[in-house]
C-alpha cells in the first residue's frame, strides 16, 4: 500500500474512533440526560463519520487501486493536496460549532473539503482507463 493511502486510512480510522465515541456519548445522553451541552458534539459526530471516515476511506482506497501508468500513480501534488485540504476542512467544520466559533469557519472548512474533492478528481481523472490502456 502506498504511503499516501496509509495516511488516508489511518486518519480515517482515527475519525471513526472519535466519531463513534461522540455518537455513544450522544446516545447515552439521549437515554439518560447527564450533560445537555453534549448535543453540541452532534455536528462533529456527523462531520467526523460522514467526511472524516467515509469519504477519506474512499479517497485512500481509490488512490491505491485505480489503474497505474507503468507502475506509477501519476501526478502526486493534487493527491497530497487532497489529504491536507480534506483534513483541514473536516477539523474546521467539525470543531467550529462546539467551540462556538463564527459560522464563517464552517464555510471555510466546507470550501476546503470541496477543494479536496476537486484535487482528487484532478489526480484521478487520467487514471480512469481500461485495463492495459
Ligand atoms: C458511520 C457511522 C455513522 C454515521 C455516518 C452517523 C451519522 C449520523 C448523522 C448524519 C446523524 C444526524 C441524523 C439527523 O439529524 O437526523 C447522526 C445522529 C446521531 N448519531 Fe450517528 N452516525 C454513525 C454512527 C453512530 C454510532 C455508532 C452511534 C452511537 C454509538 C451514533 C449515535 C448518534 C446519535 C445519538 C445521534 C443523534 C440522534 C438524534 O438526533 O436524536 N451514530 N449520526
Amino acid at each position: 500500500m502506498p504511503p499516501l493511502s496509509r495516511w488516508f486510512i489511518r486518519a480515517a480510522l482515527l475519525y471513526l474512533a472519535v466519531g463513534f465515541t461522540f455518537g455513544a456519548l450522544l446516545l447515552g445522553n439521549k437515554g439518560i440526560p447527564f450533560a445537555p451541552w453534549l448535543w453540541r458534539l452532534l455536528p462533529s459526530h456527523i462531520e467526523f463519520l460522514v467526511v472524516g471516515w467515509t469519504v477519506q476511506l474512499i479517497f485512500g482506497v481509490g488512490f491505491w487501486i485505480l489503474p497505474r501508468f507503468r507502475g506509477e500513480r501519476g501526478w502526486m501534488a493534487p493527491a497530497w493536496a487532497t489529504f491536507w485540504l480534506l483534513n483541514a476542512g473536516v477539523l474546521l467544520a467539525a470543531l467550529a460549532p462546539p467551540l462556538g466559533a463564527q459560522g464563517g469557519w464552517v464555510l471555510v472548512g466546507r470550501l476546503a473539503e470541496a477543494g479536496a474533492a476537486a484535487c482528487f478528481a484532478v489526480h484521478a481523472w487520467p487514471r480512469i482507463k481500461a485495463a492495459g490502456a
